[in-house]
């Protein structure tokens, strides 16, 4: 059987009574022809037990708010018209403040006294639990401490489709499971604040290119079959909205032909239905669409809240969505659910109790500037008060930051490095920028260490400790050659040893760097600078090279990689404000590397499947069709057989470890093929749902506005609602519906069914460091799914891992490694559920050090054995 069989040919040949009942979701047309089913209404929140407090806080507020200040929850007031990225209105006689929603998932945004924490795939790589925990905490407290009510991260979306991609660094790694544990300790960590976290971007924004319509075109529509969203795409969601996220950010770009901001199966049906979210969900910039529709989808916010053409203070909602309340198109009680979802979530951070407004202007490093930037004319007042918010976070970014320092190769054991040796450092990536810090706006230039890729995704360094820097507090002998052009003059002695470092940078689209419009389109998968010849050049002078790497993701090697002289390459991945420190506590032993790469570093990049390029197209909208599948970065090579030059999960220390010990036991047996049925829904808040009366939208009197800023108000409500008893008719999507669907079986809590994180397996192993140096190991656990599943499924699954403590030479650790129920399960498109195979039988499962590096092996119902 071959690997993919398209999901369109396995229903065209099931039973119809087996294939009809999937349409919901998927049908013979997904691939042929991609369509997004209707889905409606949309689900109400608050049915479960966990939000009922806040739930109940929300409906006393809601059940006395005006139609004016409902939608004045729901609607942005307008580009650049407040502090932050966006704000909602407000409603001051509850005392709710706007809603200040900003940038970024590794830092406050375009402020001042923050900390640059490394971005998510350097968090990734650490393979570290309690540090992405701890990460989160510390985003947690700086957004808190300036005021942010929703801090826009994690981001899961992209997922490293394309490794070209531009904002593949802002997530964990190129695997579900990597970016659903990364998501969902950072939400874990940020909320323990009273801050809300916003998971972005759902979904299939897996290129920047075009993912934004314009003029002429549309933007692309990403076509996936239900299985591989399930399966892949939508795994760190899950994860996310599992660990309560209270907001998700809906991506630019169309999925399965319909734009994802009014797109009723994912919102209204995946997100809201299956997954059980109970927060909010709102749109990325400017990415509304469309008034009518997306209500009815389950939007629930729009965001920065302008319309098509962000000018001129017209949106889509706001005053459009009073109307279309009054005159019966949008029904009272959809916008009864987005305020009650938003001031829910609100209330359950306990943000109503002394939570910070914003003390800071993304707009101006100034104190005193514009209250609306956006308006030609604006009050002035005092915009930024300089909160310092850092704490001691520079403990957890430097943390970070050196745990996932990952070493691809030592020979001879080059390193750890002497602090006597005699060192000479080449390459700009060692040293600052030379224009200034922060000297181009959202990191849009690559100079000096690259800490951070570019665009919305990044903050102003508050400092920035080089390798340069570093590296001269511990060798008073080091020379420094900061340049790109290999120096000719340089005397290399056969002591000598040279530290090479070099880079690859990617971003948003907004910002084009060197050719490269956020995707890294001009430099492919390549060093910039000409960072390959820098390498080279030192390998011809020097027979001791070491490369440190710092790179937004894979990167290729092999013009250097083999030369006798490099014996020992570092990744660094992307370090933020403690580049330098993070890099010298490995460089000199202080610390092993224990990070490993959270993606496959290829030989050439013809080795990835070619449906995994980056598209263009000049007019229309693209259609960037998954066709492979669930073979996505390391499940492709294994499938293919192509070796990697480094496999996903690869990462060497100065030690050694041993595994020993291995046992598998049950915890719940997998007595079923699906999970038991889920709970039944409960009780959501009840309103009088009638339409509001006209004058609830009406503009207070005597009311001066700031031009631009977008009101909720009508000029003639009574002429709108009118229209509710007349026979005019609103053209509804087709399937439309008020009439509730039944609750899908694979939901019932959070995430989905709760009996889909049972765990049935649980493996431990001891970890034994059998070198000579303290060090750390992570084991990675990846499963094989049995061919009984009926399924053609990726040979190698991570589905867990664990990192050790600090243990010293010949001190060991037990690991407890659990699997639970969906970690075993595929997902089925015709019964739309998790199914696995009872008993687990046939399941297999390894670990290791990488995807390659297979340490033990477990057959469940059978013995574990050391490989
Ligand atoms: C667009 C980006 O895609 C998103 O990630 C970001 O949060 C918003 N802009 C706000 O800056």
């Amino acid at each position: 059987m071959p690997r993919w069989v398209p999901l369109a040919l396995l229903i065209a040949t099931m039973p119809c009574s087996l294939a009809s009942p999937t349409t919901s979701s998927l049908n013979k047309r997904d691939l042929d022809e991609p369509i997004s089913p209707p889905y409606y209404p949309a689900p109400n929140g608050g049915w479960v037990a966990k939000w009922a407090d806040a739930y109940e806080k929300a409906h006393a507020v809601v059940s006395n708010l005006t139609l004016a200040e409902k939608v004045n929850l729901t609607t942005g007031t307008g580009i650049y018209m407040g502090p932050c990225a966006g704000q909602t209105g407000s409603v001051p006689r509850f005392g709710i403040p706007s809603i200040c929603l900003h940038d970024s998932p590794l830092g406050v945004r375009n402020t001042d006294h923050n900390t640059a924490f490394p971005p998510g795939i350097t968090v990734g790589a650490t393979f570290d639990k309690s540090l992405m925990y701890e990460r989160g905490v510390a985003l947690g407290e700086e957004a808190r401490g300036k005021g942010v009510n929703v801090l826009l991260g994690p981001s899961v979306g992209p997922m490293g489709r394309k490794p070209r991609g531009g904002r593949n660094w802002e997530g964990f790694g190129f695997d579900p499971v990597l970016q659903g544990v990364g998501a969902a300790e950072t939400i874990k960590g940020m909320q323990s604040t009273g801050a809300i976290a916003c998971i972005k971007h759902l979904i299939g924004n897996e290129q920047e290119m075009h993912r934004m319509s314009s003029v002429i075109t549309q933007g692309y529509s990403s076509n996936i079959d239900d299985r591989t969203l399930h399966e892949f795409y939508l795994w760190p969601f899950a994860e996310g909205v599992r660990a309560e996220v209270g907001s998700v950010m809906i991506a630019y770009n169309d999925v399965n032909k319909s734009a994802c901001s009014h797109n009723s199966k994912l919102i209204n049906g995946i997100l809201k239905d299956e997954l059980g979210f109970q927060g909010f969900v709102v749109t990325d910039w400017l990415a509304h669409l469309g008034g009518v529709s997306s209500a009815l989808a389950g939007l629930d916010m729009s965001m920065p809240g302008d319309g098509a053409i962000p000018l001129f203070g017209d949106s889509y909602w706001g005053p459009e969505l009073s109307r279309s309340v009054l005159n019966g198109t949008v029904p009272t009680e959809r916008l009864n659910d987005m305020a009650t979802r938003i001031l829910a979530v609100w209330f359950k951070m306990g943000q109503d109790q002394d939570y910070p407004l914003p003390n800071f202007s993304s707009n101006t490093e100034h104190e005193k500037g514009p209250l609306y930037p956006g308006a030609l004319i604006s009050p002035i007042g005092v915009v930024n008060q300089f909160v310092n918010v850092q704490g001691s976070h520079n403990t957890t970014a430097r943390a970070v930051a050196r745990d996932a320092v990952t070493l691809l190769k030592n020979e001879g054991d080059l390193l750890p490095l002497k602090r006597n040796n005699s060192l000479k450092i080449f390459g700009t990536d060692a040293g600052p920028d030379p224009q200034g810090l922060n000297s181009c706006a959202d990191k849009g230039c690559n100079r000096g260490v690259l800490t951070m890729g570019w665009g919305s995704g990044t903050s102003k360094l508050p400092y920035l400790i080089t390798p340069q820097e570093a590296i001269a507090n511990i060798s008073s002998t080091a020379e420094f050659y900061i340049t790109d052009s290999f120096p000719s003059s340089v005397e290399a002695n056969d002591e000598d040893i040279a530290i090479v470092f070099i880079n690859s940078d990617s971003g948003e689209n907004f910002i084009t760097v060197d050719g490269n419009p956020g995707d890294r389109k001009s430099s492919g998968l390549h060093a910039w600078h000409n960072g390959d010849d820098l390498v080279k050049a030192a390998a011809e002078r020097f027979s001791q090279v070491v490369v440190v790497i710092h790179t937004v993701g894979p990167i290729i090697l092999e013009e250097w990689i083999d030369l006798d002289p490099v014996k020992a390459v570092l990744i660094a991945h992307l370090p933020g404000q403690e580049a330098g420190y993070s890099l010298t506590d490995i460089l000199f032993g202080d610390h092993s590397p224990s990070g490993h790469i959270p993606y496959t570093i290829p030989y050439q990049e013809s080795n990835y499947p070619s449906s995994v390029g980056l598209l263009q197209q000049p007019f229309g909208q693209i259609q960037d069709d998954y066709t492979e599948g669930l073979y996505i970065d390391y499940r492709h090579f294994l499938k293919e057989d192509i070796k990697p030059r480094y496999p996903f999960g690869h990462g060497l220390s100065y030690t050694s470890f041993g595994y020993s010990n291995p046992s598998l036991s049950i915890v719940t047996p997998l007595d079923s093929v699906y999970p038991p049925a889920r709970a039944a829904k409960g009780q959501t808040p009840t309103y009088p749902n009638t339409i509001p009366p006209a004058s609830e939208a009406a503009w207070p009197s005597n009311f001066k506005g700031i031009w631009r800023y977008i009101y909720p108000y009508l000029d003639n409500p009574a002429s709108d609602a009118a229209v509710a008893n007349s026979s005019k008719t609103y053209p509804y999507p087709d399937g439309y519906s008020t009439t509730p669907k039944p609750a899908p079986r694979a939901g019932g809590a959070e995430g989905g069914n709760p009996a889909l994180w049972d765990v049935a397996f649980s493996v431990k192993v001891t970890v034994r460091n059998t070198g000579r140096r303290p060090g750390r190991a992570v084991a990675q656990l990846y499963v094989e799914l049995p061919g009984s599943l009926g399924l053609d499924t990726p040979s190698r699954q991570l589905r867990q891992f664990e990192k050790t403590k600090i243990l010293e030479p010949g001190a060991s650790e037990v690991l407890t490694l659990d699997i639970t129920r969906k970690d075993v399960s595929v997902w089925d498109i015709v019964v739309q559920d998790w199914k696995t195979v009872v008993g687990g039988e046939g399941v297999k499962i390894y670990v290791g050090e990488s995807v390659l590096d297979e340490r033990v092996e477990c057959e469940v119902g059978g013995q574990c054995s050391i490989l």
